[in-house]
Order: structure tokens, then C-alpha cells, then sequence
């Protein structure tokens, strides 16, 4: 099932999400959700609380930026559900790369972030597992990684960068887009 994405402005994208455990109620069918939503809307990650839930909990595929043919990074399977992930570390050196988020259509810009992380997550089926990622695989990561800590791609930037989207982030908290997908503005409570 498709569910809405909450945008830009909507009080739930700002909050730190909550661990949460493996019997949470439904779970299989909130992820099958969420990789619905998120393939709908030609995304290569999503995280619960775009779609307005507080909790840890974000799922990736990488398959469309797939370079390989290139001789660029191979994702094709990179496809995961990461549960109550923590970041362990985050190593190398920064690197900027452009990035976009389904919860603010509209806008795309450069953000420096470390090349390699090491993350330690659970999954579905209730492994532990510890694993080291790194380039375009490690940037989702930390792009999902920071919506259940609250913080959006846009806070990254910088200066000129920062000034330049303001009007239209502005807009989007009014709910003023066209992202083409089905999505919902909440309002301030
Ligand atoms: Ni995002």
C-alpha cells in the first residue's frame, strides 16, 4: 500500500525517533509499505517518520543509482531494512554529493559528508548484524540515517547554499510543491 510522505514543514520529521522492538504490531506490513511508498515515488531510501511514524526504523534500495555499467558503484543489491541502527562510526574523508528527499520535492543540493560508516543494525528476522558501507551505499545511509534523528539534508548546508533555498522551503512548509507522489503536510501541534 502506497502511503502518503509527510513534507517539509510537518512537526514529525523533526522529531527523534524512538527504538522500537521486533514485534512491533504489523511490522512486515509497514515495511512492505514503506518500500511501496517509497518505489512509488522513485526514492532510494525512505525512513518511517516521512511516513509519520516516530520510530527507528528506514529501508533502502539503491538499485536505481546503480552505476556498475559505468564502471561506477554496483547497487543492485543493495536492498535492506535497518532497524534501531545505530552509526558506530563514520570515516574518510568528506566528500559532496547531490542529494535529494522524497519530503522535500523540489530541491536538490551538494552535501559534505564522510566517505565509510560503520553501522550496527537489526533486521526483520531479528539478527544483529555489524557492517561497514561505503561511497553512494554509506550516503543514503546517513541521509536516512539522520531522519530518525530529526535532522534533513537541507540542515547541512551552508552560506549561499542555505539562503538560495530559503524561499523555497518557505513554500514548501505551506505545502506550495509538486512532487508528483501522494503527500501530506501536518500541521504544528
Ligand atoms: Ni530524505
Amino acid at each position: 500500500m502506497i502511503l502518503p510522505i509527510f513534507t517539509y514543514g510537518s512537526p514529525v520529521l523533526r522529531k527523534v525517533a524512538q527504538p522500537i522492538s521486533l514485534d512491533y504490531p504489523d511490522l512486515d506490513t509497514l515495511i512492505q509499505n514503506m518500500f511501496d511508498t517509497m518505489y512509488n515515488a522513485s526514492g532510494v531510501g525512505l525512513a518511517a517518520p516521512q511516513v509519520g511514524l516516530p520510530i527507528r526504523i528506514f529501508v533502502v534500495d539503491g538499485a536505481p543509482m546503480d552505476d556498475s555499467e559505468e564502471g561506477g558503484e554496483n547497487l543492485q543489491g543493495f536492498k535492506h531494512v535497518f532497524i534501531n541502527p545505530v552509526i558506530l562510526e563514520e570515516t574518510g574523508e568528506e566528500w559532496a554529493f547531490e542529494e535529494g528527499c522524497l519530503s522535500i520535492p523540489g530541491i536538490r543540493e551538494e552535501v559534505w559528508r564522510p566517505e565509510k560508516i560503520r553501522l550496527k543494525y537489526q533486521t526483520p528476522s531479528g539478527e544483529t548484524i555489524e557492517s561497514s558501507f561505503e561511497g553512494i551505499q554509506a550516503r543514503i545511509i546517513q541521509h536516512e540515517y539522520d531522519h530518525i534523528d530529526g535532522v534533513l539534508f537541507t540542515d547541512h548546508l551552508q552560506g549561499l547554499k542555505k539562503q538560495l533555498i530559503k524561499s523555497k522551503l518557505i513554500r514548501l512548509a505551506k505545502g506550495i510543491h509538486q512532487a508528483g507522489y501522494p503527500t501530506r503536510l501536518q500541521k504544528n501541534k
